[in-house]
Formats: structure tokens, C-alpha cells, sequence
């Protein structure tokens, strides 16, 4: 079985033993309307307990998993799905809609306010904030129940979110054709006896989208998660191994998948997409460019060398990457720094769209890998770091694009 769409720089098992859970209010706003977005996350302290108001965050790099309650509902009364993500090793935004009518999802309301969600959640990443460096902004999962669950569906046909790379819609009903822009895994959640969300309606959006993609239906179920339990073991521990596969790259939780999703009341379908390996490209190997020269004498180097950029403001390592298609694309950057912290400008095709920050990773022969996303062109793209200061560049080994 494949994993679709992630590099190297996400493969790893997820966390193991369950983390407390902690969480923050967020008074965001998009235009005129409010975003109000509890965030729950991985925190310090014993597991098992409600979630604590600003405990501190655990240590570790967490994935992002967005969730979208029900109508009518709240965060807080969605604990039973929300809970169980953030104690797995999940940064979870859940905005609160408690006043939205269906009617905003389909007019793009709830979908937007949730990538806006989204956006500033990854900013957090960079901020202040108690959460800065702690969001794996690469890696962004969106889940929700009912019209969480259409809002969920959504953000991957009528209103897309190119940055979703994962997504569990939960009794949704079809919200519109695949958009081509998302490249998501995606699994539904539905009960077969569904009379407010019908079954019909999320086999149809199912079998429009391409893979990868799976449909864990409760046989007998209707809408209300009382007939298949908000606590469903089964629904949760599926939902969850399905986040730690697509968002942490955990190869072990893709394989418990079948496993997870067995019981005399549910069936499982799955159909794995075809296998999307990152492109490589070694910052030694034309056209790409080093301003400085190439080397070999520090190891654990793929290819035939690395950059060492010249010590001096501006002194780049660029490399030039292809696209199939316009998107967001993964940049997963491998470099080591035996010296002080190296900040640098990403500039793509000639605007700086980020900017980067590169730690002291121990030793020269110590190699790392930073993860950022960037807007490339279908196509030929130049993908530039350029330091913002005279220390230069840490040495440079690859680019991924994925
Ligand atoms: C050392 C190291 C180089 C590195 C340089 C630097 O000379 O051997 O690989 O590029 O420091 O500080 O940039
Ligand atoms: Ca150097």
C-alpha cells in the first residue's frame, strides 16, 4: 500500500502513550464574522483527565487536525471526538459555530472560517504563542461530524483547501465535485441507516473522489452518534491510525487500519492512490545553484556533496523544481549547522515567501530536515534560500518537493 503525498522529512511513527490535554482560546475574526477557535493540543501532565485551559504544551512537533462539530453543538460538547486527537499527538482547532445554520456551509461560510482557522493556526507556529514551534504547519488534517462533516467535505470539493492532506468527513452529505487543488487521504464515517445526512449522498461523494481514500460504515446506524456511539471505540481508533498514517507518515498505524475498522457491525472499504514520491533535488546537482562551493568532507550527505554557501548575506543555494500542477507544495530542506542559528529568506521564483530559521543541529555531520510549504507554478519553479545575515547558509544537502 502506498503513502500519498508525504516525504521523507514526516515519516515516522507517532507518538505511543497519550498525552494530557490542553487548550486555548483564539478570538479570531475573518472579514466580519467571528472565528472564535478553541485549540486543543498535546500537553504537559497526566493523560486521561478533561482538558486543562493553557497547560503547557508538551515537547514535540505535532501535526494539525482541525474539527468541525455538529449544528447546534459546541467544542466543548465534542469532546468525545476532539479529546481522543489532541491526547494522540494532535494540534486540533475547533471553531466554535454553535449559531451557524447548514445554509453557511453551502454557501462557503463554515469552510472558509475553518481555512482561515487553518491560517492562523499555522501562524501560531511562528509567533509568541505558547505553541510557536510546536505545529508541523506541513501536515494539516481536517475532520468533523455532521455539518462539521459537510463543512469537512467542503473543504475538499466546493470550497478547497490545498493544504489538507488528510480528511475524516463523519455523516456529511456530498457537498460538490472533487477540486483537483486538494490531494488529501480521505475516509468517511457513516452510518447505513442515516435518515438527516443520507447514506446515498456520502456513498456518492465516495465514489467521486480519486484515491486514496476508505469508508468505515456502521451497519444499522442512523445520524445521532447514539446508535454508533461518539465513543465508538471502533470509529475512534480507525479516525485516529488514519491521522497518524496520512499526517505523521506512521506506517504501522496505515497497516492496523483493517484491523481497527473490524466489528459485527461495521465494513470497511479502502482504495489506496498511487504512490507519490517526493522529487529530490541535491543542492550540488545543475541546474541548481551554489554560491559558495561544493563539498564532501562532512558525511551523511546524499548525492554527491552539499552546498557550503559562502558566509555573506545573499550567498544562495538554489535549486530548480518541478510541479504537475499549481499548488501548495511540501518543501522538506536537509541541512546541518555545527555554528550559530543561519536565518534565510525562501525566495520562490523570485519573491521571498517565507523566511527560515536554521538551528544548530550539533555537528556539520549532523543532518536535518525543515519543512515548509510554498505556492509553486505548474512547471518550472527556482526554489532559493538566500541568508539574511553575513553568518550565510547552513550547508545544504537536498530540496524535496512533494
Ligand atoms: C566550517 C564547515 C563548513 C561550513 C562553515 C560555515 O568551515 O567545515 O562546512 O560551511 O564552517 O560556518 O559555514
Ligand atoms: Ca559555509
Amino acid at each position: 500500500m502506498p503513502l500519498f503525498g508525504y516525504g521523507s522529512a514526516n515519516a515516522g511513527p507517532a507518538p505511543s502513550t497519550p498525552f494530557a490535554v490542553g487548550v486555548r482560546q483564539y478570538n479570531w475574526t475573518r472579514g466580519t464574522r467571528q472565528v472564535t477557535t478553541f485549540v486543543y493540543y498535546p500537553a504537559v501532565g497526566t493523560p486521561g483527565g478533561n482538558p486543562i485551559t493553557n497547560a503547557p504544551v508538551a515537547s514535540g512537533v505535532f501535526p494539525i487536525c482541525e474539527y468541525t462539530h455538529g449544528s447546534g453543538a459546541s467544542p466543548q460538547r465534542a469532546l468525545a471526538h476532539i479529546r481522543p486527537l489532541a491526547a494522540a499527538g494532535f494540534i486540533v482547532p475547533a471553531p466554535v459555530f454553535t449559531n451557524a445554520s447548514i445554509g453557511d456551509t453551502y454557501n462557503g461560510n463554515l469552510p472558509r472560517d475553518v481555512s482561515e482557522a487553518i491560517t492562523r493556526t499555522i501562524a501560531l507556529n511562528t509567533g509568541s504563542d505558547p505553541l510557536a514551534g510546536h505545529i508541523n504547519t506541513a501536515a494539516v488534517g481536517v475532520s468533523g461530524y455532521s455539518m462539521g462533516g459537510m463543512t469537512t467535505h467542503a473543504l475538499l470539493t466546493a470550497y478547497p483547501d490545498s493544504r489538507i492532506k488528510a480528511a475524516v468527513p463523519i455523516s456529511c452529505v456530498d457537498m460538490g465535485t472533487p477540486s483537483s487543488m486538494v490531494k488529501a487521504n480521505v475516509m468517511f464515517i457513516h452510518g447505513d441507516r442515516d435518515a438527516t445526512c443520507p447514506y446515498s449522498s456520502a456513498r456518492q461523494a465516495y465514489s467521486e473522489l480519486p484515491p486514496t481514500k476508505a469508508f468505515l460504515t456502521f451497519i444499522g446506524a442512523d445520524h445521532s452518534g447514539t446508535s454508533w456511539g461518539t465513543t465508538n471505540t471502533v470509529a475512534i481508533r480507525t479516525w485516529l491510525d488514519w491521522m497518524r498514517w496520512s499526517l505523521y507518515g506512521d506506517l504501522a498505524a496505515r497497516d492496523r487500519l483493517p484491523a481497527d475498522a473490524a466489528s459485527s457491525y461495521s465494513r470497511w472499504e479502502f482504495v489506496a492512490g498511487t504512490e507519490v514520491p517526493p522529487a529530490r533535488y541535491e543542492a550540488e546537482t545543475a541546474p541548481a545553484v551554489c554560491q559558495g562551493t561544493i563539498d564532501s568532507n562532512h558525511s551523511g550527505f546524499s548525492g554527491t556533496g552539499f552546498c557550503n554557501g559562502t558566509n555573506a548575506i545573499g550567498a544562495y543555494s538554489q535549486v530548480t523544481a518541478n510541479a504537475t500542477a499549481a499548488g501548495t507544495a511540501t518543501l522538506a530542506i536537509r541541512f546541518a549547522n555545527g555554528a550559530e542559528t543561519r536565518p534565510a529568506d525562501l525566495i520562490v521564483n523570485g519573491t521571498t515567501v517565507a523566511t527560515v530559521s536554521f538551528e544548530n543541529t550539533g555537528a556539520w555531520t549532523t543532518w536535518s530536515t525543515r519543512t515548509l510549504t510554498a505556492a509553486l507554478n505548474a512547471g518550472s519553479n527556482t526554489v532559493r534560500l538566500a541568508p539574511t545575515t553575513a553568518a550565510g547558509l547552513p550547508n545544504i544537502d537536498f530540496i524535496e518537493v512533494s
